[in-house]
């Protein structure tokens, strides 16, 4: 019978496989322009999040993920620990397909009220020889009710745990912020599992100053006052949503304990730890004058110190989220060790690639069972003790002192 030649060349539907796509573009993302492959990436992301093909051979290819790496807390259940930390999928485009990734959890956002450019470009860049990132993204976003339309269309098609990450929009005033992340919270948190305060990024101007015992609470009581009191995305209900706060690196030891107290007497639900650092310790040539944030291998000692610091001041009660500088699953065992019950990843996904998540889970489940431990939960903050406190003054370069480290 006749055939259009053309035809002979697609390949038949089981063995289509848009990951070979991204496989093949990977390299060719790593010679574009920083934002732009970023855009690129996501793009297809969100391609594959639209065709159920795609999704299905997405997770022939990375599932199953191995039971051990599983964690029941704040009320949820995620299928890894690992999971996509803010800023990769700003505007909830592609969590269906990062979830078919193997990423057993995804945080949208930083997600603004209203709708925002960001910062001018350029405003990402890469210090390949650090294995790190500068960025100074400035919060671009697609606005609350954009956002919430996306997570709406997509969540029957999401296994995994969604959060939201919120912060204000560049012109509201420092003293007005709280009005914002509320407005935030009401357009987002009847589609979100759980929902993120961020006051540490460096590149929104102040942002940072809302760390502080008194305006934090001031933006607390208004995102619980706004976090309706029922889950009503995807079916899930009961209990009062998680509300999480993200904590900067950069923090001294002693605004860490006040943060903390506020935390704790607000009854959050848990704290990521951290943002990207303002510090340049470690870090040398052309690339680290730019301005912005520092993300990737220079920020893993230091984010761990501020991790195991959370675990042992609240005595393990508060699960701890650890981000920063996981480049391998040796670095997020590290990590769990350090104190975190779940662990978020955004550079390491960039320089390894699509199956960045699914070795993650792998290789931490070899390590798990080799030391003896059975689940996640049972290695969280078993080295909480080794690590140092974070300095007191921020910024300043860590010493790791007697600690065996490493980001390998
Ligand atoms: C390009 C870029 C954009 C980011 N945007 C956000 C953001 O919007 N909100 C946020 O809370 N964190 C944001 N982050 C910080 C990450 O969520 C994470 O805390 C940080 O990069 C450290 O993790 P990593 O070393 O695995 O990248 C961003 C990071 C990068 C590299």
């Amino acid at each position: 019978m006749f055939r259009e030649p053309y035809l002979t060349a697609i390949p038949s539907t089981d063995k289509l496989d848009l990951m070979s796509i991204y496989d093949a573009i990977f390299p060719v993302l790593q010679t574009l322009d920083a934002e732009r492959a970023h855009r690129l990436g996501i793009a297809l992301l969100r391609a594959a999040s639209q065709s159920a093909l795609a999704l299905a051979a997405l997770r022939r290819r990375y599932e199953p993920l191995p039971g051990s790496v599983a964690v029941e807390t704040m009320g949820l259940r995620f299928p890894s620990c690992v999971g996509v930390a803010a800023g990769l999928d700003k505007d909830g485009e592609a969590i269906p397909a990062l979830a078919a990734l193997g990423f057993g959890f995804v945080e949208v956002g930083t997600v603004t009220p209203l709708p925002q450019p960001g910062n001018p470009r350029p405003r990402l860049w890469r210090l390949p020889a650090h294995r790190a990132l500068i960025n100074r993204m400035g919060f671009n976003s697609k606005g609350a009710e954009a956002v919430a339309r996306s997570l709406a269309r997509s969540r029957t098609l999401v296994p995994v745990p969604v959060g939201v990450n919120i912060g204000k929009n560049r012109n509201t005033p420092l003293e007005r912020a709280a009005e914002d992340y509320a407005a935030a919270m009401r357009a987002l948190g009847p589609w979100a599992d759980f929902a993120v305060v961020n006051v540490s990024s460096p590149n929104t101007p102040g942002l940072r100053r809302l760390q502080d015992a008194t305006a934090l609470a001031g933006v607390l009581d208004a995102v619980i006052g706004a976090a309706r009191p029922v889950r009503s995305g995807g079916g899930r209900d009961g209990g009062p949503l998680p509300v999480l706060v993200k904590v900067s690196p950069d923090l001294s030891a002693s605004d860490l304990d006040a943060l903390l107290d506020v935390c704790l007497k607000r009854r959050v639900a848990g704290l990521i730890a951290t943002n990207t650092t303002v510090s340049r310790a470690g870090v040398h040539g052309p690339a680290a004058r730019r301005p912005g944030g520092l993300s990737g291998g220079p920020l893993f000692q230091r984010s761990n110190q501020v991790g195991a610091a959370i675990y042992r001041r609240t005595r393990g009660r508060l699960p701890v989220i650890g981000v920063g500088g996981v480049m391998s699953a040796d670095d997020a065992y590290t990590k769990i060790k350090a104190g975190a019950t779940l662990v978020q990843v955004y550079t390491g996904f960039v320089y390894g690639g699509p199956g960045f998540a699914a070795r993650l889970a792998r290789g931490l489940a070899d390590r798990l069972a080799r030391d003896g431990f059975n689940r996640v939960a049972n290695a969280v903050g078993v080295e909480a003790a080794r690590w140092p406190e974070p300095d007191e003054r921020p910024g300043v370069p860590v010493t790791p002192g007697s600690v065996a480290l490493g980001s390998g």
